[in-house]
């Protein structure tokens, strides 16, 4: 499965929204996050997030990001249609520690 990781935080572009085939996205406040159990594992939406977000959680050091997500994906609601990301999103791509600081 993939997991939607840091900086997604805060830049939350959603073209991620767009491309996935089983409509696994789900909805926080200033993070998308992708539900485990529905994901097929296409990798289609990795190389769509302007941010690099979107990782296999095969990657090392994912460990904590694939918990969130499967946390999140079990309350947060889907979504399937990309809106406007937030007007500072430029400014956050690549901001670090943005968990700790801006996650909700
Ligand atoms: Fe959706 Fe494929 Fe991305 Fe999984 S890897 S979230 S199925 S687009
Ligand atoms: Fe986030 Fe990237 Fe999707 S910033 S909302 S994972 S396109």
């Amino acid at each position: 499965t993939y997991v939607v990781t840091d900086n997604c935080i805060r830049c939350k572009y959603m073209d991620c929204v767009e491309v996935c085939p089983v409509d696994c996205f789900y909805e926080g406040e200033n993070m998308l996050v992708i539900h485990p159990d529905e994901c097929i594992d296409c990798g289609v939406c990795e190389p769509e997030c302007p941010a690099e977000a979107i990782k296999p959680d095969t990657d090392s050091g994912l460990e904590s990001w694939v918990k969130l997500n499967g946390d999140y994906a079990k309350s947060w609601p889907n979504i399937t249609i990309k809106r406007d990301p937030p007007p500072d999103a430029k400014e956050m791509d690549g901001v670090e520690g943005k968990l700790e600081k801006y996650f909700s």
